[in-house]
């Protein structure tokens, strides 16, 4: 297994290219199902889940090209004979599940097995299941198969109001209701960007869609949806990941294709901490100038409130701050795994169920340690970029699955990383 050797190097400078993000490109993939004519999409980022997601679809005889070096996947769905989502493919990743709305909505009848990914919390997909029960569909749990059929071969339009915010109920939800029959109203929908992306694409497609980015939805059923070639909106995790790095190092670095509508609330954090973020004409420009950061809290919220996936990264940067501060993860129950990691660099963390209280120290040192998840990962390379000597961080597959071209765009900004193939 391969790990992540970095150092620290003091300030980092220069400009970093913000990929296509991967929640709304596994979004995106599965609404190929939902036509037989060919959805392109462009700025894919290039990424493990992605080639995961195109083993799934093609999987169930979709046809996936990616071309221009991963940038550009050309789908097409005109045969799709397997309607079976098979465990060994879907335990990788938890994204799968999504394509059980389209073959659906599409076919009437799909068997999807009951998904894997990070383990940062139960996570169920009993939202999703009431969803489709909701507009019509039969279930059944069997041998951890989910198995699905709409009566009659289509879905009908239904009020579904969820009982809390879940991005991928959601975009279950929205990918089945453009082909059912009649009009569906998603409430409590979730508002994150990457919803916005899925309803424009759909549109493009045909789809009657009105009101993404607010909490209800409405979805017109339509008979057939049609082709269309669509950009996947910037990785907006990503982009804070790396609006992180002159924070917790110093210096300055511009994110290109950042825009602050898909980072405000964390934004306003790091200017609460001391760290300045400039909207320019190709990206954001993050400057820190003096001296430690302040300590702030923070709470994560479905957005447009901080996200959970830079809850991580975050910590890493207040482990330095000047006093102390308390971060509360209300999305996932299991997600301070990062949190020992970091105490093994010298950090100061108190976790104490939902809450962890950091206090800051002046300087992390270099240690092994161990990436238990996707953004718990990037949270130590960040760490150890701010720390004295080496930090080796082991298990890195994680990271590949959300992070494209690690190494390349660290070092673009004067970071001292590499990976040790084991
Ligand atoms: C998506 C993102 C993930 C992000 C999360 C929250 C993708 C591929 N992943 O995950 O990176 O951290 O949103 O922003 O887009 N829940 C249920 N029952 C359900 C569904 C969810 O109890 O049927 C719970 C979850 O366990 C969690 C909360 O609802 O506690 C929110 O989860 P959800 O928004 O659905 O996250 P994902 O779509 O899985």
């Amino acid at each position: 297994m391969d790990s992540i050797l970095v150092k620290g190097n003091g300030p980092l400078n220069g400009v970093i290219p913000i990929a296509g993000a991967k929640n709304a490109c596994l979004t995106l993939m599965p609404a190929t199902l939902l036509s037989e004519e060919p959805l392109t999409l462009t700025n894919a980022p290039r990424l493990s889940d992605i080639a995961t997601m195109t083993q799934l679809l093609q999987s169930l005889g979709a046809e996936v090209a990616s071309m221009q070096n991963g940038l550009v996947l050309a789908m097409s769905s005109h045969k799709v004979d397997n309607h079976t989502a098979d465990y060994e493919i879907v335990r990788k990743f938890r994204a799968s599940i999504l394509v059980l709305g389209p073959l659906l909505a599409r076919d009437g009848h799909a068997i999807v097995s009951l998904p894997g990914g990070c383990a940062i919390g139960a996570r169920p997909v009993d939202l999703h299941l009431k969803a489709f029960e909701s507009m019509g569909a039969e279930l059944e749990l069997r041998d951890g198969y989910v198995h699905a059929k709409a009566p009659g071969g289509r879905l009908r339009g239904a009020i579904i109001e969820f009982p809390f915010v879940s991005v991928g109920a959601t975009e279950n939800a929205l990918l089945a209701a453009t082909l059912a029959k009649g009009t569906t109203v998603l409430k409590n929908a979730a508002r994150e960007p990457e919803i916005v992306d899925l309803a424009v694409c759909l549109r493009r497609m045909g789809a009657q869609i009105d009101g993404e980015g607010t909490s209800t939805i409405t979805i017109q059923g339509v008979d057939r949806l049609g082709g269309a070639t669509h950009p996947v909106v910037t990785d907006r995790i990503e982009l804070g990941t790396y609006m992180l790095l002159p924070a917790i190092c110093g210096g300055e670095v511009e994110c290109l294709g950042g825009k602050m509508s898909l980072v405000g609330a964390f934004a306003e954090k790091l200017d609460a901490a001391g760290v300045s973020v400039v909207e320019t004409e190709r990206g954001l420009k993050v400057t820190r100038k003096n001296g430690r950061v302040n300590a702030v809290d923070v709470v994560t919220e479905p957005f447009p409130g901080f996200p959970t996936d830079l809850q991580a990264q975050m910590m890493a940067l207040l482990c330095t701050a000047d006093g102390t501060s308390v971060l509360e993860e209300t999305i996932f129950e299991n997600r301070f795994m990062h949190a020992p990691e970091l105490v093994r660099m010298g950090a100061k963390i108190d976790v104490h169920g939902g809450h962890a209280t950091v206090t800051g120290v002046e300087k992390l040192r270099g240690a092994r340690v161990m990436a238990t998840d996707l953004r718990a990962s990037v949270s130590l390379i960040l760490a150890g970029l701010a720390a004295e000597g080496e930090t080796v961080v082991s298990r890195v597959y994680h990271l590949d699955r959300g992070y494209e071209r690690v190494e390349e765009k660290l070092r673009g900004v004067g970071a001292l990383i590499e990976r040790i193939s084991a």
